[in-house]
């Protein structure tokens, strides 16, 4: 296990994978963008830093010492914005892989990097592996499957990478069980017979201190084994609570990003990866 590990992005994700590792006697240094979090993070991590990735004076010397290392940067807009994505899977990747490449001292390091099963798109609905080709046409996914190769070419005897392609997250905070069941008898404009992947945020926790451990290279799909169609989905919710049907399109909108694929989760299970929560259908375990 590593003894210094470093998140660069402590948000949702970022801050507990922080708390984690740090409850297991790791030594942490986690980043925010700016002073508005800073406070927060000095109850997270051992060494909380301001960094921008992508800022021209930004401080890569966070980096200098690490032998673990998170990146969970994502946009904080509310809502999506070219700009912002390009941004951040664009240039501030790029000038945090071009720092890891030079630093100073050579240390053995193992990097993590959060990327999204939505790369994959429109896949038909089918089976979905690491190996199946990622959904380009679409001018996000493209952008972030660039930032995974960067990542990814990192990979040298001293420097050990993974991608972690995550489904949509759910978790404290984040009751996405909630949120559609709130849509009940409402119309949604969303294509209710598309597939879309899921995880808990403790599995992603799970999956990154695995993936440290086993020294994991290469993509790995970190998903649960919920594989339903949003109206399927919505169905089960609503119905266990009589509640009447959220009501989808059967099509897609012009322009919409499309995400229908039944990604498999086989590979990590067969490096011995388990999951704690199978989908959000399971019964909430008892504390
Ligand atoms: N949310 C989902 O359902 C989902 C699904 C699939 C994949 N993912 C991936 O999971 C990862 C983590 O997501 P999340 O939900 O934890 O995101 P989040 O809560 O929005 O946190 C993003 C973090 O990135 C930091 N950040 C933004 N721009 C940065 C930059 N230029 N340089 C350095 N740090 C920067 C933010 O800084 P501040 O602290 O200053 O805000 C924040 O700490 C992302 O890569 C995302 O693409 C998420």
């Amino acid at each position: 296990m590593a003894k210094r590990f470093g998140v660069i992005g402590c948000g949702y994700v970022g801050s507990a994978v922080a708390l984690h590792l740090r409850s297991q006697g790791v030594e942490l240094t986690g980043t925010t963008t700016g002073p508005a979090r800073l406070v927060e993070l000095c109850d997270l991590v051992d060494h909380p830093r301001i960094l921008r990735c992508g800022d021209p004076s930004a401080d890569f010397s966070v980096l200098d010492d690490l032998d673990g290392l998170l990146i969970a940067m994502a946009p904080t807009t509310a809502s999506y914005e070219e700009d912002q994505y390009r941004a951040v899977y664009g240039d501030a990747v790029h000038a945090l892989v071009n720092a890891l490449r030079e630093r100073p001292r050579a240390r053995p390091l193992h990097v993590s990097y959060l990327s999204s099963a939505g790369i994959y798109g429109d896949q038909s609905g089918a089976i979905t592996t690491e190996l199946s080709p990622p959904d380009l046409s679409n001018t996000t996914n493209a952008l972030l499957v660039e930032a995974e190769h960067a990542v990814l070419g990192l990979n040298t005897p001293l420097i050990q990478t993974c991608v972690l392609r995550l489904g949509g997250i759910y978790g404290p905070g984040k009751d996405i069980s909630s949120y559609i069941r709130r849509a009940a008898g409402q119309q949604v404009a969303k294509n209710g017979n598309h597939i879309n992947a899921w995880v808990h945020l403790d599995d992603i926790v799970r999956g990154v201190e695995f993936a440290l451990q086993r020294r994991l290279q290469g993509i790995y799909n970190l998903v649960d084994d919920l594989q339903l169609s949003r109206r399927e989905l919505s169905n089960a919710l609503c119905d266990d609570e009589g509640l009447p049907p959220v009501i989808w399109d059967n099509h897609d909108r012009p322009g919409a990003r499309v995400f229908n694929a039944r990604v498999s989760n086989a590979r990590l299970r067969q490096m011995g990866f388990s999951l704690t929560t199978r989908s959000m259908l399971d019964p909430v375990p008892a504390c």
